[in-house]
């Protein structure tokens, strides 16, 4: 068991997760973190792969946890390099520069590697087939990840929300406040899952390790991270209408209605019970975590 406190390097800070991340950490982590421009953190690019050897080596940390990605799915369908790059090509480079300072790299991934076709939540084995770019590009990332020498977690998740960056939840809140009636999907399903909770689960898990409980050389490999249930579009924003208290008519649609430029998975439900049973970790239901994180501040950017 070690009773140093652990260095990590965060790397994607201003993101939903990564602003998430920095404060659960920072209770058991000398915590380095980085964001693209340095509005909060150091400034680091990942598209500069010598800035990137250059945090790892000053830092040194014990674990490498990157939060940042492109993640706009649509844009993504004309931005292929970019995503490939930030998806795929900085996070093989991270993985790697891990292996060569024996540190432990997290990663997150998303269930866009699924093509939504299943009729039961997907398992972290199951075949992946994404639909867009977005999806291909974290795929490419994963798998590049796993095939270094590191001791890699990749926890996919989905649906992300928060009170901190662009997200669903404050779509709604805002267009509730605009307009009285809104059209919202009500046929693709997943899990909508709390920024703070994958930070929590997060830190959860490096604390375990850390202390000895758990061993990372033995835990490589993909892990499903979300919260538990299921819900459309739809019935996430009805949610929402709730229990902001505001007045708004939610009409449910079909997806054709609402054509965007990448396909979305109909069905991306992920079944979470490897990383709840191996670290011993209740993922609390998607509806009472919306509660939880609305009645706990309102947004503000
Ligand atoms: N959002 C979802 O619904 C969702 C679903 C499933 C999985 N995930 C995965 O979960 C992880 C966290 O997602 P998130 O929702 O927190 O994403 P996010 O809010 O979009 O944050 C991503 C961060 O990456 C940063 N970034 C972009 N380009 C960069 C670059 N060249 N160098 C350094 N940083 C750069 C962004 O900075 P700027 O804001 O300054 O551009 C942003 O702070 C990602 O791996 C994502 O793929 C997300």
């Amino acid at each position: 068991m070690s009773t140093k406190h652990p260095k990590i390097l965060l790397i994607g800070c201003d993101g939903q997760v990564g602003w998430e991340l920095q404060r659960s950490l920072a209770v058991l982590a000398d915590v380095t973190a980085t964001s693209l421009c340095g509005s909060y953190g150091y400034a680091l690019d990942l598209l500069d792969s010598d800035a990137i050897n250059k945090a790892v080596a000053e830092t040194e940390p014990d674990y490498i946890v990157n939060a940042a990605a492109h993640t706009a799915v649509d844009k993504a369908e004309s931005e292929v390099e970019l995503s490939k790059q930030l998806n795929a090509e900085a996070p093989a480079q991270l993985a790697r520069l891990a292996a060569e300072h024996d540190a432990v790299f997290i990663h997150y991934s998303t269930d866009f590697v699924f093509d939504g076709q299943s009729e039961r939540p997907y398992r972290e084995e199951d075949p992946t087939a994404p639909l867009g770019v977005y999806g291909q590009t974290k795929l490419e990332g994963e798998q590049r990840i796993l095939a270094t020498e590191a001791t890699a977690m990749v926890f996919r998740t989905s649906w992300v929300y928060g009170n901190h960056g662009h997200n669903f939840m404050k779509t709604m809140l805002r267009l509730f406040h605009e307009k009285d009636e809104l059209k919202v999907v009500d046929d693709q399903i997943g899990a909508p899952t709390w920024s703070r909770m994958i930070a929590e689960v997060t830190a959860q898990v490096i604390g375990q390790l850390h202390s000895g409980v758990k061993h990372a050389d033995e835990l490589k490999g993909i892990y499903h991270l979300t919260s538990s249930g299921e819900t459309s579009w739809y019935g996430f924003a009805r949610q929402i209408l709730e229990l902001s208290g505001e007045s708004c008519s939610l009409l449910p649609i079909a997806t054709h209605k609402y054509p965007t430029p990448a396909r979305r998975p109909a069905y991306s439900v992920l079944d979470n019970s490897k990383l709840s049973q191996m670290f011993r970790l209740s993922m609390p239901n998607w509806s009472s975590a919306l509660k939880r994180c609305m009645e706990d501040e309102r947004p503000t950017s």
